[in-house]
C-alpha cells in the first residue's frame, strides 16, 4: 500500500456513521438498467448498492477499495439486502483486477485525491471502460499548489486534503489518459480543508 495512513484512517471509519462523500457522482451519472458499473473507492458500499438497484439484474456493479474493513462492510450490506448483482474487490486503484473494457460507467466519490499517482488511476479508468463508456467523478482540487510540507505528509493525505492537486493539474491528468468531452458538472466555492483551500468538483468524460 502506498500510504498505510489511508488504510488505518478508513479502517476506523468503516463502522462509523459519518458521511465520507464530497460530491454527487452517482446522482449525476445517469446510470441505467443493464449497465456494468465500477465505483472506485467504494467505502462502505452505499453507492454500489444503490447502483445495483438502478442497473437491475441485467447489469452489474463492482466496488473497489483498498481498506479491508470497507470491503467487509459493503459485502455484509449486500448480503443482508440480498443483492447479487454486486461484487466488492479489495485493490489499489492503480492496478485493478478487472479485465479491460469491462464497464459502461465508472464513478468515484472523494477518493482520487488520496492517490499520489493520479495519472495511473485515470489510465486505469480509461482501460476499464468500454469504448463509448463514461466516467463521473467527484473529488477535490486545491486552489493553490500544496506545499511539500503537506503533500508529503501521509496523515494529511489520509485526511482528504493534502493529496489534492490544482484544477489545471487535475484536468491535465484526465485528458492525458485519453478522455474526450471532459465537462465540469458541479463546482463549489473554495473552502478551507486542513491547512489549505479546496473546491469540490464533479466532472464527467467519455471514452470514444
Ligand atoms: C472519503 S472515502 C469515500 C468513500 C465512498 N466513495 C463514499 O463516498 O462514501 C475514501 C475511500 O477511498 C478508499 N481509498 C483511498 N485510497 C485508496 C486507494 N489508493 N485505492 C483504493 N481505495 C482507496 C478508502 O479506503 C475509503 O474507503
Amino acid at each position: 500500500m502506498e500510504n498505510e495512513a489511508v488504510k488505518i484512517r478508513y479502517s476506523k471509519l468503516a463502522d462509523d456513521a459519518c458521511c465520507l462523500s464530497c460530491g454527487g457522482a452517482l446522482e449525476k451519472s445517469s446510470a441505467s438498467p443493464g449497465e456494468v458499473c465500477i465505483d472506485l473507492g467504494s467505502g462502505r458500499g452505499t453507492d454500489v448498492l444503490r447502483l445495483a438497484g438502478i442497473v437491475g439484474s441485467e447489469g452489474f456493479v463492482y466496488g473497489v477499495d483498498v481498506t479491508p474493513g470497507m470491503i467487509r462492510k459493503g459485502k455484509s450490506a449486500a448480503e443482508k439486502l440480498g443483492i447479487d448483482n454486486a461484487e466488492f474487490l479489495q485493490s489499489e486503484l492503480t492496478e485493478i483486477p478487472l479485465e479491460s473494457e469491462t464497464a459502461d460507467l465508472v464513478i468515484s466519490n472523494c477518493v482520487i485525491n488520496h492517490v499520489s499517482r493520479k495519472d495511473l488511476v485515470w489510465q486505469e479508468i480509461f482501460r476499464l471502460l468500454k469504448t463509448g463508456g463514461r466516467f463521473v467523478v467527484s473529488d477535490i482540487y486545491s486552489v493553490n499548489p500544496v506545499s511539500d510540507q503537506y503533500s508529503s505528509d501521509p496523515e494529511a493525505i489520509a485526511e482528504c486534503w493534502a493529496g489534492a492537486v490544482t484544477k489545471n493539474e487535475y484536468l491535465a491528468g484526465v485528458r492525458q489518459a485519453g478522455f474526450k468531452d471532459v465537462v465540469i458538472l458541479e463546482e463549489s466555492k473554495p473552502y478551507k480543508k486542513g491547512e489549505i483551500e479546496v473546491c469540490s468538483i464533479t466532472l464527467s468524460g467519455n471514452k470514444r
